[in-house]
């Protein structure tokens, strides 16, 4: 079933957005792999992910090893950590699409737009991984617990790259979990999708939301 679907290595995978992102991906037929800075901390978290959807075609292995061997490796780890993660992988992703989904949040002052002196983080990604990597950036402003529950989410995903083939199937990869990727154009735009999760987090707390979301109104068929 799952034969012509590529694998998903998701770096960061026992966290709140890899472990939402992998339940709704392997729910959805694709084989997942969870990266971890533990090899056996990705193996309990597959095996929880296994079991809650009955979908075997989940495995856990340490960071650098899951990049290997995923065909479409996910980034979906702290800010703080991320040059450290991509050093990790950087040779594994090789020719491969990256989706990026960090966020630059600096604690405490989450709810504030805080974006990196070089742009945004996905495009320190690009540029750091090189252009024999495709890097888009997504899921910047999906609430994680909303992914685990398995339930309909009310929001858009903006997905932003310099290869539109590579946009093109990350959309592919968005609508597989129920969600509408919405062609946000090249990595530099992802600026924008980085700054709005802080801008999200403000909201949540001032409204007392349970995860505010974006909609693109005036689409055909939105
Ligand atoms: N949570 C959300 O709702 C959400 C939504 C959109 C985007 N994001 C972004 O997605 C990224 C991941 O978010 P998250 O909430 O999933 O994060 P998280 O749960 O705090 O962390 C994800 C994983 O990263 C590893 N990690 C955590 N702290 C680390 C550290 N100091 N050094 C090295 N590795 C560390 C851990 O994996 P191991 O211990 O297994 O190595 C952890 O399971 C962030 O950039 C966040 O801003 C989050």
């Amino acid at each position: 079933m799952s034969d012509d679907r590529p694998s998903l290595a998701i770096v960061g995978g026992t966290g709140a957005l890899g472990s939402g992102l992998a339940t709704r991906w392997a729910a959805a037929g694709y084989p997942v792999i969870l990266g971890s800075r533990s090899a056996e901390k990705a193996e309990a978290a597959a095996r929880e992910i296994a079991a809650a959807n009955g979908a075997p075609a989940v495995r856990g292995l340490d960071n650098a090893a899951a990049a290997q061997a995923g065909d479409i490796v996910v980034v979906a780890v702290p800010f703080s950590n991320h040059d450290a993660v991509l050093d990790e992988i950087e040779t594994a992703v090789a020719g491969k699409i990256v989706i990026d989904a960090t966020v630059p949040l600096i604690p405490p002052k989450v709810a504030t737009v805080q974006l990196p002196p070089h742009g945004s983080v996905a495009q320190a990604t690009q540029r750091r991984l090189g252009d024999g990597v495709r890097v888009v950036s997504a899921f910047q402003n999906v609430a994680a617990h909303k992914l685990r529950e398995g339930t309909a989410i009310d929001c858009d995903v903006l997905v932003c790259g310099n290869a539109k083939e590579a946009r093109d199937a990350v959309i592919a990869l968005i609508e597989a979990i129920g969600l509408r990727g919405i062609d946000a154009g090249p990595i530099a735009n992802s600026v924008a999708a980085e700054a709005l999760t802080s801008i999200l987090i403000g909201i949540n707390r001032r409204y007392k939301a349970d995860g505010a979301g974006l909609r693109i109104t005036g689409l055909a068929g939105s």
